[in-house]
């Protein structure tokens, strides 16, 4: 998987990007505040349509172009995937001109000029991202979690995305439909329809995300002893809502090779029907993977409540390099990297993990305030860029 050219145009501080990428490693330097998230952040975007930083498009729109009536952002990449060249599009387009003061914001998607849903076009670019505040995977809420995996598997695994949607919106249906029948008694069997729905797509989602989790937990396991130098075993702890599911992860004996979508959805349709009562007085869906936790446990432990800041990192260095070979096992293509201030964040050891893991042919993007993190070695095989107000200049050729 590579990226080949790059073309921005009001998007965040970039008024116009225009670049071709090296085919390896570059690395991109600049002081605080002049663009190096935001373009990582651009990249990320062909992968999954949706900003990993920002809570909504709008951000996304170039200051200067909002006092625009008509605001226009514009996200073009030219990918190479198995030999093959594509051309991915974005179009944010926020028409001001005839409303009032709520402009509605329109994203189109171009796969080699025609028009797709977000949903048909996810997966053709790849990409894993390392931002500094993404400790939040291991230490934060589960919907941190439950985000982390639906957007490594959305990329990967076909179908998966268009599930989410469908969830989704069964599970709102369905938790509208519990508190009406909560407040008028009307015949509960209208939730058999979403009850339907709910129990289909949620096995999907619930089966893709153990089967990911299980492919995964070795490499995790064994990039993690190699980065701790053998001191840590880390472990997926995935604990389900639903009874069927397994709640743990990393021993042979528990393999689950046994379960299925049909038998999960059978069992989560049986589970829905002997809560009925219970959710139609509280009102909401109480089992199915939107309610999915997982945590990281090292030897153990369980980082989210006992890891130290360091360990942490190590673990979600670990996490991100067990995704990317798990993507280029499912998918015959190494992901393009994006690694923000990666390095600052780690120790001595671990960087020259890191680097020497990057040195392998992948594509990679680097950010960094400070060049002098990096080994003399590394900077000489690496492209320089120095990015400064949106403006990106080549400093030197790898
Ligand atoms: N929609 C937007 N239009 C114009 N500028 C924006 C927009 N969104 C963000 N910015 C600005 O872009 C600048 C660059 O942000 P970015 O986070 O990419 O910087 P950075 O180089 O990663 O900095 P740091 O080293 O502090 O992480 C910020 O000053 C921010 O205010
Ligand atoms: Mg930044």
């Amino acid at each position: 998987m590579r990226l080949n050219h790059l073309t921005l145009t009001n998007y965040r501080a970039f008024s116009r990007l225009d670049m071709d990428l090296p085919r390896r490693i570059l690395l991109l330097v600049g002081a605080n505040a002049q663009g190096k998230t935001s373009l990582l952040e651009a990249i990320y975007f062909f992968s999954t349509f949706t900003s990993i930083q920002a809570s909504n498009d709008r951000q996304l729109i170039n200051f200067l172009a909002l006092n625009e009536p008509l605001a226009v952002t514009r996200l073009l990449a030219e990918i190479e995937k198995k030999e093959k060249k594509h051309q991915i599009e974005i179009r944010l387009i926020l028409d001001q001109s005839n409303n009032n003061g709520n402009a509605r914001l329109r994203k189109e998607i171009l796969i080699d000029g025609v028009k797709r849903s977000a949903h048909q076009a996810v997966g053709l670019f790849n990409a894993v991202i390392f931002l500094p505040n993404m400790t939040r995977i291991i230490e934060g809420g589960p919907d941190e979690r439950r985000r982390y995996l639906n957007l490594a598997l959305a990329q990967t695994v076909p179908g998966y995305a268009q599930a989410l949607s469908d969830y989704a919106q069964a599970i709102s249906q369905r938790n509208a439909l519990l508190k009406q029948l909560a407040e008028r008694s009307s015949d509960p069997a209208q939730l058999d329809y979403w009850d339907e729905l709910t129990a289909d797509r949620g096995a999907f989602i619930l089966f893709q995300r153990i089967q990911a989790l299980e492919e995964m937990q070795s490499i995790l396991t064994q990039t993690h002893r190699h980065l701790t130098r053998d001191k840590e075993i880390l472990h997926f702890n995935f604990q389900s809502s639903l009874e069927i599911t397994p709640t743990f992860f990393g021993s042979p004996d528990q393999n689950q090779n046994h379960l299925n979508v049909e038998k999960i959805k059978s069992n989560f349709l049986e589970e829905l029907k002997l809560k009925r009562r219970e959710e139609i007085a509280r009102g909401v869906t109480t089992i199915g993977p939107h309610r999915d936790e997982l945590r990281f446990l090292s030897n153990q432990i369980d980082l989210g409540i006992y890891g130290s800041r360091g360990q942490i990192r190590t673990a979600l260095l670990s996490l991100k390099l067990a995704e990317v070979e798990w993507m280029f096992q499912k998918t015959g293509e190494y992901p393009v990297l994006l690694l923000d201030e990666t390095l600052a964040e780690l120790d001595v050891e671990r960087r020259a993990d890191l680097l020497s893991y990057l040195n392998n042919g992948k594509q990679a993007i680097l950010t960094t305030t400070d060049l002098d993190l990096f080994e003399p070695d590394f900077v000489q095989t690496a492209d320089i860029w120095q990015i400064h107000g949106g403006l990106v200049k080549p400093e030197k050729q790898g």
